[in-house]
């Protein structure tokens, strides 16, 4: 087959769904129902629509003992008040899904106890909003309180931890020249979407339709299936909008099953809407972590062994423990001897759930941190320090690398940020009040990837529909399939069409964890490559064509006309030739399956920040950034910069500002709202930058990608918190750096 010209891949595209988004006809699961806009491609939309309010629990462990809904009840609109003592007892059956944690998860309205504050304990269905409303807030709980506990810091872990060695790392450290030991901490965030989360549910005659916010149109169809009972296929869920998710949309969470429960129990669809506040106990976040780093190094700065001691809260009926936190202390750099125990905590509180960059983002927060501990004890220029720590192959499962440019993105994001001009000493650097420093950290993400698979057509007027029941978050997939099946077929972008977010369409994996692209690309790539092949064999065996007799490998698509490689001249469009042979149109199945790969895969960054550190309030502003990513190919140069800026601006968060937190007297979250938990805003956010080191890996998939969306995040809050380090000389162990900490 003759490759095909690449030229929407590369080129820097502004989203395809930018002008719905902007002009508010993108309809978000919230938005339903639209009285007055057809319905696209034929998605239904609900009508009748009827509202559901969620009450939650003011305490943060114990036992309903009695709910009084008459007040409630008695309102004008109200259609039912459910509870554990009314409502129906639910199969919650397994769920086969792959998001399912150990433990059993949370059953709504099945018993009476409640397991942390904010636990559901009742759902009020109205005919408005604003009634559902007014009656949640006159039901009335009584509870048989006990105490919650809830800090990290002063609870027990459960079982056996997990762990990891190779070597001797305890006798390394011992007889290490150069040893040091810190203890990390990070905050719990929440991924607070600009998209509350919003579900409505309608039955038709025990069939089930879901308009959800979702990464994964499968994961709320299979876990309604599990909770009621009922095949999977007698479930639809519709979404194809998302406005923002960072993982919290990937489980379905609770309020799901209960939006499903009402719509069943009142006979008409219902719409649930969780408030910002009910987020912080309605979904998940990224859990709080203590990580104690213990290294030793010889003199030049080269590590002899690495101990990670890591506690994680969990919640007590599931147990969430990520995978990605043990990785970076395993792979990241030539360690001869490594120990590692990961330890959960279980707390009263909700269960945690991947949050961007998940377990990567944390460990490299203590791994960065400590490089750097270590650069400044040795007075090795911590890019050197890294440089003499770059590992030949992946020590923890000496595998080769598939590839790896880390050393590329450090020179040449020293070389762009200006590295060489930078006083090593800290506290050195003034500018009036602000203490200025710099600072850098490594970034690494696996290159994960999973079976995909996508329907394309080709109409006789020469434009294509592309399907697949992946979904966007906000990267961009919209555009940059689109970008892979226009190549592919031949087509200028503005004559395909992609469709996503609907379990009608060919199954796809959770949009998450960076996959996308190298799996659904992969995948869209593979079923345009067969419809083009279609069409070429059509042609080469079609007396009446000019391309009647060519070899097909010698035929292109360029503008929807397949011609002759060397000699453009012959040729004719798809439309002539799908209206000469009558063929309303042709279509294919797109499918990848990634193969077991003999290398080791990620994707790698290099980010550089400056901070000013206001020397008398402890004030710290981030003045610039540089992030320099290996992530392969990249298909869309503008959406790569939208993740990877965004990421700074959401690094900036974690390092910064962002903290969960809780009253550990009674469990409930004090900061539940945009105006306590603090993100960044315009003026947190200075010039940014990212550059991506060229170059494809071709053992990951077909389109040569690494991910991108997750990397970007990984190396933020450390380099910040280093360059805050150079900045005032003063080493915060604490995520997020406050104020306090640097007076
Ligand atoms: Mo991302 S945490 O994999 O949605």
């Amino acid at each position: 087959m003759s490759p095909q010209p690449q030229a929407a891949a590369g080129a820097p595209l502004s989203r395809v769904d930018g002008r719905l988004k902007v002009t508010g006809q993108a309809r978000y699961a919230a938005d339903l129902p639209h009285a007055r806009t057809p319905s696209p491609g034929g998605v239904p939309v609900p009508e009748g629509v009827v509202h559901a309010v969620v009450v939650d629990s003011s305490i943060g462990r114990g036992r309903i003992t009695g709910i009084d809904t008459s007040a409630a009840e008695a309102l004008t609109g109200i259609l039912k008040v459910i509870s554990h003592r009314n409502a129906p007892t639910l199969p919650y059956g397994p769920n086969p899904g792959s998001l399912n944690l150990p433990g059993e998860r949370l059953r709504v309205f099945q018993d009476d106890r409640v397991r942390f504050h904010g636990q559901p304990v009742a759902v009020v269905m109205a005919t408005t909003l604003e009634a559902a409303q007014h009656a949640a807030s006159l039901v009335k709980v009584d509870y048989d309180s006990e105490t919650p506990v809830t800090d990290l810091s002063d609870a027990p872990a459960a079982g056996e931890p997990r762990t990891y060695a190779r070597g001797d790392a305890e006798a390394a450290l011992r007889s290490a020249p150069v040893r040091l030991e810190m203890t990390y901490r990070l905050a719990r965030n929440h991924h607070n979407a600009m998209e509350l989360h919003a579900t409505v549910a309608q039955w038709d005659d025990g069939r089930l339709t879901l308009w959800d916010k979702t990464q994964w149109v499968a994961s709320p169809r299979d876990e309604l299936a599990a909770n009621f009972g009922i095949p999977a296929e007698s479930i639809r869920v519709i979404s194809p909008f998302v406005g923002g998710a960072f993982g919290n949309s990937a489980r379905a969470w609770p309020h799901i099953t209960i939006a499903a429960l009402a719509a069943r129990e009142v006979g008409r669809p219902v719409k649930l809407v969780l408030t910002r506040r009910q987020l912080y106990f309605g979904v998940g976040y990224r859990p709080s972590y203590e990580y104690k780093v213990r290294l030793g190094s010889d003199r030049g700065g080269r590590l002899t062994a690495m101990a990670h001691d890591l506690r994680a809260e969990t919640s007590r009926y599931e147990t969430f423990a990520e995978r990605g936190v043990v990785a970076p202390g395993q792979m990241l750099y030539t360690t001869p001897n490594v120990a590692q125990t990961f330890r959960t905590v279980p707390l009263d509180v909700n269960t945690p759930t991947p949050m961007r960059g998940p377990g990567y983002s944390t460990a490299a927060f203590a791994v960065e941190s400590a490089m750097d501990e270590l650069a400044a004890e040795l007075g090795i220029d911590p890019i050197e320090l890294r440089q003499r720590n770059e590992p030949e192959n992946d020590q923890s499962s000496n595998r080769p690398f598939s590839t790896r440019r880390l050393r590329e993105c450090y020179t040449v994001g020293a070389r762009e940020f200006g590295w060489n001009r930078r006083n090593p000493t800290p506290r050195s650097t003034r500018d009036g009040d602000w203490l200025v420093g710099t600072g850098m950290a490594t970034a690494v993400y696996d290159t994960l990837r999973a079976p995909a698979q996508a329907r394309v057509r080709l109409d006789a007027d020469g434009s294509a529909l592309v399907e697949s029941a992946t979904s966007d978050m906000g990267p961009g997939t919209y555009t940059s399939l689109t970008q892979v099946a226009a190549d592919s077929l031949g087509l200028a972008v503005r004559n395909v069409t992609f469709r996503l977010g609907d379990t009608n369409l060919p199954t796809a994996p959770l949009h998450g964890g960076s996959l996308t692209m190298a799996s659904v690309g992969s995948t869209v790539q593979d079923g345009c490559d067969k419809l083009r092949q279609q069409a070429i064999a059509l042609a080469v065996g079609d007396s009446r064509s000019p391309l009647y007799g060519v070899a097909t490998e010698d035929v292109v698509v360029r503008g929807g006309r397949l011609h002759v490689t060397n000699d453009p001249a012959r040729g004719e469009t798809y439309r002539q030739l799908l209206t000469r042979n009558e063929r309303t149109h042709l279509e294919a199945m797109g499918s990848w399956t990634p193969t077991q790969s003999r290398s080791s895969m990620y994707a790698y960054g290099a980010v550089f920040a400056e901070v000013g550190v206001d020397a008398r309030l402890g004030l710290v502003r981030v003045r610039r950034m540089l992030g320099v990513f290996d992530a392969g190919r990249i298909i869309s140069p503008k959406l790569a910069d939208s993740q990877a800026l965004g990421a700074m601006v959401g690094g900036i968060g974690s390092a910064l500002l962002e903290h969960t937190v809780t009253d550990h007297r009674d469990g409930r979250i004090v900061n539940a709202d945009l105006a306590d938990y603090l993100v960044p805003v315009n003026a947190d956010v200075p010039e940014l930058k990212a550059i991506y080191v060229d170059g494809r890996d071709d053992e990951a998939d077909p389109l040569g990608v690494k991910g991108l969306g997750e990397v970007v995040l990984v190396g933020v809050a450390p380099a910040i918190a280093n360059a805050v380090f150079h900045a005032t000389g003063r080493r915060v162990r604490d995520l997020p750096i406050s104020a306090e900490a640097l007076l």
